[in-house]
């Protein structure tokens, strides 16, 4: 039902039901907020959306109170204003003062609320928060000198991605988000997503940075600099500079990144499609051989840490073969240094990556080869483009050029890893392939590539029954095993924990809405169909590189530097 209310003396349409912070945006009108987190519901915790409501003596907090029809309300009179004030600066009073060198600096809410109320003198003196910062994982960096307590970390870890390892710890002035036990993140259960990160008002929580060490690498010349990045970087990072992407942007990120100094670029999309094959491969297998388990991808690493501390029975299942960084790391490593005569050691190899928990994937021991990592160091899409700013590239006048041998082709289906669902589309596709010699049509695959954070299609190539599921975020668990429980039997399960996929990982520029979401996913798609290496062309290309390195090479012949293997994790849950 709509009705109207008043707004600083003017009137707006309300709906039954909504709060009065949803009925001021909806009309144009904005105050703001910290706590609130859009698809939540409100806990009011901040009071910084505080409004006078004519009638009531306190002020309201417009994110968790509902609107009613006789309401008149001022959002921005003196009251108001000087309460919201004050909410800050006691924030700030306790805020360590490092503005300057905090990596959140000209991206912070705090800084932006602060300039916003016009603070520009300290007026209270509170207790300065311990600094203490958490740097045990590799991905993630807990600074909780500089946590404003607005719970968004702790709901995001808890209601998303469903893993609760953030909580909110002791009471009153001691309050702290904490972990199990106060663990340092690395001994916890958290899996490296960054989600958290992303809904952190302030620098309290950040990604780990790399890039110094690559800028040491890239300036030592004892080294052979190489690079990959996965196949939504080149768009990401269009994104993140505010350009709009041209064409050629695979090709014109490959000079950027020669510029930077790198020595060689390859593509990660390489290894995804020698991974897609294997797995065809291997349910072609199990289809024969009427096996009954199902084949859980294992290319999304926050998901694998989870399986390996929460799902202990179902580590046997988990794909072994390497994601696709790993095997592009480990090819790189194993061609480069015969065809050049050179030690593996003496190639430094960096990723570029949507995800955060691909920083975690690179350290495991199950990811090296011989004591040598497969991939040195990662570095997210923000980081790339913090280099590309450093030493002050410019993008518009760099020509494009192709990536280099023998990794230097992916094809359109390598793409689709980027979004949920994506991997088990091109696994079918491959085996549709296979078996009709035709790629199979896209509009087959709309039940898989959206509906909730749960889904399943069955698919019948060449007349053999393939089912699958898809686990869009960790929430869609639950459903899975339900079904699982009910008896419906599945030959590929993939899961991402976020939701969306890489598309929407810590490592790229924050999704601000579902729209936004929406549009990068409908981007990797567009992208796949344009994409000139379609299956036929590019199984072509991909056999040639099977003979011409993988069928030679005796290392890569017996294929045990493209596996891995997953331990169980003791972890405080
Ligand atoms: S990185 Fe992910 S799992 Fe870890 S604390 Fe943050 S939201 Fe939770
Ligand atoms: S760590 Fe960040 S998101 Fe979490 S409560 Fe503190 S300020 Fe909020
Ligand atoms: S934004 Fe409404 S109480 Fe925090």
């Amino acid at each position: 039902m709509l009705f109207s209310i008043t707004v600083n003396n003017r009137k707006i349409t309300a709906e039954k039901g909504e709060t009065i912070l949803s009925a001021l945006n909806r009309n144009g009108i904005n105050i703001p907020t910290l706590c609130r987190m859009k698809d939540f519901t409100p806990t009011g915790a901040c009071r910084l959306c505080v409004v006078e409501v004519e009638g009531r003596e306190n002020l309201v907090t417009a994110c968790s109170e509902p609107v009613e029809e006789w309401m008149n309300i001022r959002t921005h009179s003196p009251r108001v204003i000087k309460a919201r004030k004050t909410i800050v600066e006691l924030l700030l009073s306790k805020h360590p003062d490092e503005c300057l060198f905090c990596i959140n600096n000209l991206d912070c809410e705090l800084q932006r609320l602060a300039a916003e109320l016009n603070i520009r003198e300290r007026r209270i003196k509170g207790r300065k928060i311990k600094p203490g910062i958490d740097q045990s994982g590799h991905s993630i960096v807990k600074e909780l000198s500089k946590c404003v307590l607005c719970g968004r970390c702790v709901r995001v870890c808890e209601e998303l991605v469903t893993v609760s390892t953030l909580d909110f710890i002791n009471r009153g002035q001691k309050t702290r988000v904490g972990t199990s036990m106060n663990q340092d993140l690395n001994f916890t259960s958290c899996i490296n997503c960054g989600q958290c990160v992303n809904v952190c008002p302030t620098g309290a929580l950040h990604v780990k940075q790399n890039i110094t060490e690559v800028q040491e690498y890239l300036s030592n010349h004892d080294y052979l600099k190489v690079v990959q990045y996965s196949p939504m970087v080149p768009l990401a990072v269009a994104e993140e500079l505010g350009i709009k992407a041209p064409k050629d942007i695979d090709r014109i990120l490959n000079g950027i990144l020669k510029k930077i100094g790198f020595n060689k670029v390859f593509l990660t999309g390489t290894g995804t499609d020698i991974m897609i094959e294997a797995l065809a491969e291997e349910i072609l297998k199990r289809t024969d051989a009427t096996d009954q388990s199902p084949l859980f991808v294992s290319a999304c690493p926050a998901w694998v840490k989870y399986a390996e501390q929460s799902l202990h029975d179902e580590l046997e299942n988990l794909s072994k073969l390497k994601p696709p960084q790993q095997i592009t790391g480990s090819l790189i490593k194993t061609i480069l240094s015969k065809q050049l005569g050179i030690k593996p050691q003496q190639i430094y190899s960096v990723s570029v990556t949507p995800c955060t928990a691909m920083k975690f994937e690179a350290r495991r021991d199950s990811m090296m080869t011989k004591g040598i990592c497969d991939v040195d160091s990662v570095l997210t899409v923000r980081e790339l483009v913090k280099l590309i700013r450093l030493y002050g590239i410019d993008v518009s006048g760099t020509e494009g050029e192709a990536a280099d041998e023998p990794l230097n082709v992916r094809s359109a289906l390598s793409v689709l890893a980027e979004v949920s669902g994506g991997i088990t589309e091109s696994i079918v596709r491959k085996i549709f392939f296979r078996l009709t010699g035709k790629d199979a049509d896209r509009k087959m695959f709309r039940n898989i590539r959206s509906g909730g954070s749960f889904r399943e299609a069955e698919f019948a190539p060449g007349g053999r029954k393939i089912a699958v599921a898809v686990v869009d975020g960790l929430s869609g668990l639950p459903r899975l095993y339900q079904s699982i429980a009910s008896g419906r039997k599945y030959h590929i399960v993939e899961v991402m924990v976020c939701p969306g996929g890489c598309v929407n990982g810590a490592g790229l520029q924050v999704c601000m809405s579902k729209e936004d979401l929406k549009n990068r996913v409908k981007q990797i798609y567009q992208t796949e169909e344009s994409d000139i290496l379609q299956i036929e062309t590019f199984s072509r290309h991909l056999a040639d590189f099977r003979g011409k390195y993988l069928d030679k090479d005796e290392l890569l012949k017996d294929k045990k530097i493209l596996h891995t293997y997953f331990s169980k994790r003791d972890v405080l849950l």
